[in-house]
């Protein structure tokens, strides 16, 4: 195996892309759950069929492995249209932009991914193509510069974001479609894993899946991750059918417990319970008590245990919630209460650092 990420990270590995490719959804109808957004660009799309024009652009925001560049190789395929793939971070300067707007054929699909991460005058070239199908290229320099006008065919961009937040609004506000992907229900995370476990010749039962979906933390690239390592443990032990016993024997093994919790997150959650009696207590002091990086604890096991709502955060630090105290097996002391208080977990202030 050459996959060396924490199996609950919501991230991918470039090895882990082909793997990824071999189970990605072709079409919007195997494409499963997201019903809303679904709905919406399937609409986007018939009508730019109709019309016979090119579609709107579209920009799919969320955060990792809920299916954006998924979708932005259905849409090319819905349209029929071909796909060319770039990014952000790939593009620098506005000419490496320019290159790719004026090679693209017409009815092209461009999908640009972490589309927040593209330098500002790359962008603001991107808004006069994206508005008006044409692009001024700067030759020369200095008083001599002169921008010619460069006609673009019609294209359709797909931006994909897992931080809307970051886009600025003029960039925005030229799509004319926005998808927002949510984390996945455990029912629809079981009908990714029926899909992924027929493509890799799978035998497993309901409550097989039903058990990975489970521990798959509303995400499909971790469940087809967690999927292909209950197959490995299968495949050891010589079981043909994997049932829900199996399914958590083997990701037990591999610490993904029944929540989807993984080490580090338990080890958080056990230090914050047992040694600081379910605080309130400082991030670094708690990322000091398990030998953790401050910025580990905060970026890596956090947001997944305050959306679980296992831990939340108040001015005066992090506090295990009594979600967290039973997951954890422990008894809540009387006075870690006040800790479990209602209300703002996890929407308080950051309480920035320790205050001990
Ligand atoms: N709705 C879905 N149905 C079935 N499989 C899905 C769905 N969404 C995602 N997947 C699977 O999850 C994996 C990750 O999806 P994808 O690469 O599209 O995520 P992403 O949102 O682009 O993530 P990132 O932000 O890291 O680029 C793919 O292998 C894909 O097969
Ligand atoms: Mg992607």
């Amino acid at each position: 195996m050459t996959e060396s990420q924490p199996l609950t990270a919501s991230a991918s590995e470039p090895e882990e892309r082909a793997l990824e490719a071999a189970l990605r959804p072709k079409n919007l109808d195997d494409f499963v759950g997201q019903q809303r957004v679904r709905r919406q660009l399937s609409l986007v799309l018939e009508a730019s069929k109709i019309r016979g024009r090119t579609a709107d652009h579209v920009l799919l925001s969320g955060p990792p492995g809920l299916g954006k560049t998924t979708l932005a190789m259905i849409i090319a395929a819905e349209m029929n249209a071909p796909l060319r793939i770039s990014s952000g971070p790939a593009i620098q300067h506005a000419g490496d932009l320019a290159a790719i707007l004026s090679s693209l054929s017409e009815g092209e699909v461009l999908f640009l991914d972490e589309i927040h991460r593209m330098s500002r005058p790359a962008e603001e070239m991107l808004y006069m193509a994206m508005e008006d199908f044409r692009v001024d290229i700067v030759v020369g320099k200095g008083a001599g510069a002169t921008a010619i006008p460069l006609e673009l065919p019609p294209f359709t961009l797909v931006g994909a974001t897992t931080r809307a937040g970051l886009l600025p609004g003029p960039l925005r506000d030229r799509f004319g479609f926005t998808g927002h992907l949510e984390f996945y229900a455990t029912a629809e995370l079981e009908l990714v894993l029926r899909r992924s476990a027929m493509l890799m010749d799978m035998k497993v039962n309901s409550a097989g899946f039903a058990e990975v979906a489970g521990r798959s933390r509303g995400t499909p690239r971790i469940a087809n991750r967690l999927l292909r390592r209950v197959r490995d443990w299968a495949l050891v032990h010589g079981i043909e059918q994997i049932d829900a016993r199996g399914a958590s024997e083997a990701l037990d093994m591999y610490e993904v417990d029944a929540r989807g919790l993984d080490r580090l997150d338990r080890n958080v959650l056990h230090a914050l319970c047992t040694k600081f009696g379910g605080g309130p207590v400082g991030l670094s002091t708690l990322a000091i008590a398990v030998g953790e990086e401050t910025e580990t604890v905060e970026t890596v096991a956090e947001p997944y245990l305050v959306r679980e709502g296992l831990l939340g955060r108040t001015p005066r630090g992090r506090i295990a919630t009594a979600a967290a105290w039973a997951h954890m097996g422990l008894a809540m002391p009387a006075n870690a209460v006040l800790a479990a208080g209602q209300g703002t977990l996890g929407f308080g202030p950051d309480d920035g650092d320790d205050q001990d």
